[in-house]
């Protein structure tokens, strides 16, 4: 990250990390709260929920009160963290390590985690339900905007793509769809909830949602060009760069770059931090 985003984010990311350390201070039994703790505090760059944040405060009256956002920057990471410990099974893309530790199944067993997988994923929508500073039709609105990306239409149906479920994926624009719905989904909702979070109008929100469509996308791109040394294991399908070729995938990642800053005129608040994500998405190194 950029200084000027490490700025942006840092304070905002010390603030719902807090909240979500806490989560499983009191589950039982403890020490399984104590497995589901465990891949949450193993870093990660905390993506969605920034993003969250940054489109709640483009469209918020009051972009200085994060509180409303609070229940969706939890509820986002701790879907994203759960698709993690479940990707990573031996079941299914079988990695022994994340973020540099050892994965949940290798340090707690195979049924821990799917059970940490179930409890954080079930969580996510306890905490919606029980937001603050938000209307009822807002936490059912926020609750819809992730049940649609996270389920068999969205991020699911794209785990589902990736393992092929639907058929061995050969094409180039199917993969794309697998990408769209694995990681996009996610990434759009992220967006979706911060405006639903911070009462943006709907032309606001449909343009957050473009925002968000573009980057998810640009997002997995990158992430394809990031693990080309990496060996994807059999049945994987072929990667966006070797269907493609490297050029070609970054050029597709820097239009959507384009597409994501070209919606950011149509916003009232601040909009840096969205430009420095949108940016961030491409030049990141992991
Ligand atoms: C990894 O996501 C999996 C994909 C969807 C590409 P991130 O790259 O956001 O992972 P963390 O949370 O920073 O570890
Ligand atoms: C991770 O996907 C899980 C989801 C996107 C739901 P990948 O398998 O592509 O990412 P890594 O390589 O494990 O981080
Ligand atoms: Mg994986």
């Amino acid at each position: 990250m950029t200084p000027r985003l490490q700025d942006w984010a840092s304070p905002r990311r010390e603030w719902f990390e807090q909240a979500l350390q806490a989560l499983f201070a009191d589950s039982w039994p403890t020490t399984f709260g104590e497995m589901c703790a465990y891949p949450l505090r193993t870093g990660g760059k905390r993506m969605r929920p920034l993003l969250v944040l940054a489109a709640y405060e483009a469209v918020a009256r009051n972009p200085r009160d994060w509180k409303p956002a609070l229940a969706p920057c939890m509820a986002i990471e701790l879907v994203h963290t759960y698709s993690l410990v479940h990707d990573d099974l031996p079941c299914m893309d079988d990695d022994s390590e994340r973020r540099g530790r050892p994965a949940v199944h290798v340090k707690f067993g195979d049924g821990a985690a799917v059970l940490v997988g179930d409890a954080l994923l079930t969580e996510a929508f306890g905490v919606l339900t029980r937001a603050s500073g938000l209307s009822p039709q807002q936490r059912i609105d926020l609750m819809a905007s992730l049940s649609l990306a996270a389920g068999h239409k969205g991020m699911i149906g794209g785990q589902a793509g990736d393992l092929a479920l639907g058929g061995p994926v050969v094409d180039a624009e199917s993969l794309l769809e697998v990408h769209r719905r694995k990681t996009g989904a996610l990434i759009r909702s992220a967006c979706e909830m911060g405006t639903i979070a911070g009462a943006g109008w709907p032309d606001e929100r449909a343009a957050l949602v473009r925002y968000g469509e573009a980057v998810g996308l640009a997002f997995q791109l990158v992430d394809d060009l990031l693990d080309m040394d990496q060996d994807q294991g059999d049945g994987c399908p072929p990667s966006h760069p070797e269907m493609v070729g490297v050029e070609e995938t970054r050029d597709q990642a820097r239009r959507l770059l384009e597409e994501a800053l070209s919606v950011l005129e149509e916003l009232p608040g601040p909009v840096e931090p969205l430009a420095k994500l949108a940016h961030y998405t491409l030049e990141r190194t992991f």
